[in-house]
């Protein structure tokens, strides 16, 4: 059976954690849409683009040669048949990729590419129609609204500060907390401006994740998953 499972939430919510492990678990695609707003901008800045001019910005946005590989155990993003992957999480992109996030002429260009993934998933792409788990923040209300299962994945803000900080630096003392603030707080004041992923939209199950290790979350979304599709 073709499974779509839709993610969103806040930074340091674990979307991505879960949203791998849903997709292994469940033999599904996985499609990480963040890291399509972060290649974007890798090759705004490769090609010279002024980020805040918004209509370069656009036009740059659609001629991306992008290709995603939406294989969970090893997901890549390949920019010109060049894989950039290890390039997206620096400290460099993750400043600005906001910029580009909140263009709404881009956000047009990725909801339609991250469309066609998804039904290429559902329908017999390369997983052969298994179905897909797609993650980021607007996946549950604009992007795949008909998904199967769809879940609101938030957690309190010290939580969210204290779990990027120890993926960015492996320690959540006081000088990695505030190295990794800007990150967490002031691209998802940003980005909030453009899709709603504070509150769940009618049908999206809302799981707040805080105080919870990874198992837990696992368990509690395979249950969600389980009640859903039931
Ligand atoms: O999840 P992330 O940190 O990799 O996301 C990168 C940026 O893209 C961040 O500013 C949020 C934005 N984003 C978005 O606006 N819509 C999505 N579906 C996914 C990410």
């Amino acid at each position: 059976m073709s499974l779509v499972i839709a993610i969103d939430g806040p930074s340091g919510s674990g979307k991505s954690t879960l949203a791998k492990r849903l997709a292994a678990h469940h033999g599904l695609a996985y499609l990480d849409t963040g890291s399509m707003y972060r290649v974007a901008t890798v090759w705004c800045l490769d090609t010279g683009v002024d980020l805040d001019d918004q209509d370069a910005v656009a036009e740059a946005t659609r001629a991306m040669p992008l290709e995603m590989v939406t294989d969970p155990a090893g997901p890549r993003v390949l920019l010109d048949g060049v894989d950039v992957t290890d390039r997206l999480h620096t400290g460099e992109i993750s400043t600005v990729v906001s910029t580009v996030a909140v263009n709404l002429a881009v956000r047009a260009e990725m909801k339609a590419r991250q469309r066609a993934i998804i039904d290429s998933e559902r329908t017999g792409g390369r997983s052969g129609g298994r179905g897909i788990v797609a993650e980021g923040r607007d996946i549950t209300t604009v992007v795949a609204p008909d998904a199967d299962v769809r879940i609101l994945l938030i957690a309190d803000p010290t939580d969210r500060l204290a779990r990027r900080a120890m993926e960015r630096h492996g320690a959540a003392d006081e000088k990695s907390l505030e190295a990794t603030r800007d990150e967490v707080i002031r691209r998802d004041t940003q980005d909030s401006t453009v899709s709603e992923f504070m509150s769940a939209h009618e049908g999206v199950v809302t799981l707040d994740n805080s105080g919870m290790v990874p198992d837990e979350t696992f368990a509690a979304a395979l249950a969600i998953i389980e009640d859903r599709v039931r």
